[in-house]
Parts: C-alpha cells; sequence; structure tokens
C-alpha cells in the first residue's frame, strides 16, 4: 500500500493492526500503529525513514513498485530505533552506497544495532540538502525522545517531518487527521505524550520555540506514527505546549490494589470523602492489577492529584502497586499532589513507604496518608471520608 500525501510526497510505510505492545510490554498499543515512511521527488529523490524490522521485506517489495530503487538519491534517518530504521538492512542490500544523512548519535546508533558501515552524512540544526526546486532543513531534536532524533522541514510544500514527536500508536487506513474519530485520534495522542515524551517536557517546549522561530509555514506534519496533521496542523503543536508545561486537568486519580477489598473500600470511601466537599472534580479509580499500565499513566499525566492505596503485605505493598510506582518515578511528573492509603492486618508499613516512594518521585507530599486495620469498620470508614474531604479542599 501507498498514498499521496501532496503531488510530491509518498507515503510508503506500513500499518501495523495487529500490534498490542511496544517498546517490549512498555507500552499497550491496543488501537495498533503505523510506521510511517515517505519518499520525497524532487529533481532528487529522497526516502525519509523505513519501517520496523519484520516489516522490511514488504517494504523494500512495496517500494520497488512505487520506484527504481536506483533513483533514490537519499535516505533520511530521523531517528535509529528499529521501529523506523528495521528495514534499512534490507533496503541498503540493494542500494548499498545510498547516502544516509542523520545525526551523528544516529550513526552510533545505527551502528550499534546493525554493524554496518553505510554511507552515513551527519548534519546538524540548520544544515540543508537541495533536492531541485524545494530543499530540506534539518532540525536536531536530541531527547525528544532519543539522543539522535531529529526532524527535517520541506520548503515549497511546508511539512515538518517529526518522526516520534506529534505521533499516535493508532492504526488508520484514513491516515488523515481530519478523516479520523477526534476523540480516539485525541486520547491516543495524549498518551503518547504522556507515557514517552513527559520526562522531556522542558526540551519539548524548546524545541517547539526554535522551530516557531524559524518562522516558516507549517502546513503538514507528516510523524512517523499515526495519523497526518493535515487539517490545522499547529493544533498538534498548541497541546504539545500545555502539555509541556506542568499539564493538569481538575482531576484526582486514585489507584490501588485491594487483597480481600479492605483498600477497595477505602478508596471508594475516600472518593464519597472527596466528593461531598468538590463536586466539580473528575476522581478516576483504577485498581493496578487490573487496569492497563499506560491507561493508569495517561490519568496521573491528566491529575492535579494522586492517591495510591495497597494494603500490607510481607512488610511491604502489592506487586502491581510496586510497578506502577517505579512506571511514575520514571516519568518524573511536575507540579502534582499525592497521598497514600491501605488496610493491614498486623504491621502496616506500606503507607509510610508509598509516601516515601511518591516524594522521591516529585510528588507534593498532602499528608501523612491514612490506614485501616483490618476490614474498615464504620468509624475508620467516616475517617475515610474525612481524609476525602479535606484531600477535595485541598486541590480545590
Ligand atoms: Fe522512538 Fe517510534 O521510535
Amino acid at each position: 500500500m501507498s498514498f499521496m500525501v501532496n503531488d510530491n510526497v509518498t507515503w510508503v510505510g506500513k500499518i501495523d493492526w495487529e500490534l498490542r505492545s511496544f517498546h517490549g510490554a512498555e507500552y499497550s498499543t491496543y488501537k495498533g500503529s503505523t510506521y510511517n515512511s515517505y519518499l520525497v521527488r524532487d529533481e532528487k529523490t529522497v526516502l525519509i525513514d523505513t519501517v520496523w524490522e519484520p516489516f522490511a521485506k514488504e517494504f523494500v517489495a512495496n517500494l520497488k513498485k512505487e520506484i527504481d530503487l536506483n533513483e533514490i538519491d537519499y535516505i533520511i534517518a530521523n531517528h535509529g530505533e528499529v521501529d523506523h530504521s528495521g528495514a534499512l538492512p534490507e533496503l541498503m542490500k540493494e542500494i548499498p552506497d545510498t547516502p544516509i544523512y542523520c545525526t551523528p548519535n544516529a550513526i552510533k546508533s545505527l551502528k550499534g544495532q546493525y554493524h554496518q558501515d553505510w554511507n552515513f552524512k551527519t548534519i546538524k540544526t540548520g544544515d540543508t540538502l537541495n533536492l531541485g526546486k524545494k530543499e530540506l532543513i534539518f532540525i536536531e531534536a536530541r531527547m525528544l525522545h532519543w539522543p539522535d532524533s531529529m526532524f527535517c522541514y520541506l520548503t515549497g510544500d511546508n511539512i515538518l517531518f517529526s518522526n516520534d514527536a506529534f505521533g499516535q500508536h493508532y492504526a488508520s487506513e484514513f491516515m488523515f487527521n481530519d478523516l479520523v474519530d477526534q476523540a480516539e485520534l485525541y486520547q491516543q495522542a495524549i498518551k503518547y505524550y504522556a507515557n514517552i515524551l513527559t520526562p522531556f517536557s522542558k526540551l519539548v517546549e524548546n524545541k517547539i520555540k526554535e522551530v516557531i522561530n524559524l518562522n516558516v509555514p507549517v502546513d503538514m506534519i507528516c510523524t512517523s506514527h499515526g495519523v497526518i496533521w493535515r487539517e490545522d496542523p499547529l493544533q498538534i503543536v498548541n497541546k504539545y505546549m500545555e502539555w509541556a508545561n506542568d499539564y493538569q486537568e481538575n482531576q484526582i486519580t486514585i489507584i490501588y490494589d485491594t487483597m480481600w477489598n479492605s483498600t477497595r473500600k477505602m478508596a471508594e470511601a475516600i472518593t464519597k470523602g472527596i466528593k461531598e466537599v468538590n463536586k466539580d472534580v473528575n476522581i478516576i479509580l483504577h485498581n493496578a492489577a487490573k487496569t492497563d499500565k499506560n491507561e493508569i499513566l495517561t490519568d496521573v499525566f491528566r491529575s492535579k492529584a494522586i492517591l495510591v492505596g495497597s494494603p500490607t503485605i510481607n512488610s511491604g505493598y502489592l506487586n502491581s502497586i510496586a510497578g506502577i510506582l517505579e512506571s511514575i518515578r520514571g516519568l518524573k511528573f511536575k507540579n502534582k499532589k499525592a497521598a497514600a492509603f491501605g488496610s493491614y492486618g498486623w504491621s502496616g508499613e506500606q503507607v509510610k513507604m508509598i509516601t516515601d516512594e511518591l516524594n522521591k518521585a516529585g510528588f507534593e507530599i498532602m499528608n501523612e496518608g491514612i490506614r485501616a486495620s483490618w476490614n474498615p469498620n464504620e468509624e475508620a470508614v467516616e475517617e475515610c471520608y474525612e481524609f476525602g474531604r479535606n484531600i477535595g479542599n485541598e486541590i480545590k
């Protein structure tokens, strides 16, 4: 499959409807994904990125239907990660001398992965590649999201090829933002930002300002995953600016796990307490053992505050809570509050331990948390209501 993005640019990537996890099991992709590769034709012809390795043979075969491979003058590797570079070895068997333009760090990552000394040409921000009537301008995008990442901008067509930035793991045969379900697209875009780009928010903000300062029109943003931003392409740039700026909605996310429903009972009583004093706040409850991790993290991203609860087990907390706390730590959320809760039978250390982890993860700790022994009785439930009321008032 291929399709025309405009008169000069052809999409030659792969829609992967089957993909259900990405980065190992780090990222759930229930909507599949796409690996976008683009052929740009001018007096010179350029291929921008390839696809993931399992689709390499299919990619090269399809590309041959589109063009005589020997007519490809340049290859651009915007990023070395295998989902975009995975078909390079197969392609380079056919056209081994074709120059590959990329950042110095991309040479490291490509050599490290494929052990080939291809005809690399290094670029830096501001370098250009003349294609005839148009040119490509390169913009390094270090840590968005790898040290080797870069964007390139096609003059004349005013297209920003942004690689991972502004992408979504979202398979669709429509392939343009104006043709797909808008709510679904928004959810996949924010999930992508929350789970991949949150730690680099400061860099996102600075990079976007750098692109804006180029003072060039942007008619389209061609990402490497998901749909192409064609209608109002700057809407996703504006969203990224919002998301990069310590984003929060009026939301509290309560994450818990439970052994015999005592901690769940506490979570629900706390929810009732919050609602009594703060009717406007959106409260989301996730059992960490039952809910997809990336959906939980997206809700953390959207929240003003999170509450994390577990019963005590083996002088600690449940495995599902340990897992989500580690993911929360890694994403380096900013400007969010937190507190812990949980039931216990004998020792009850977990609430302090969870509080310590939330503190180390950079959350502002609202209080020392709340514990309930055994199955919470009426008095303990009332304490949870009061705990919830205090949280509800604090995050108004
Ligand atoms: Fe960082 Fe889509 O690879």
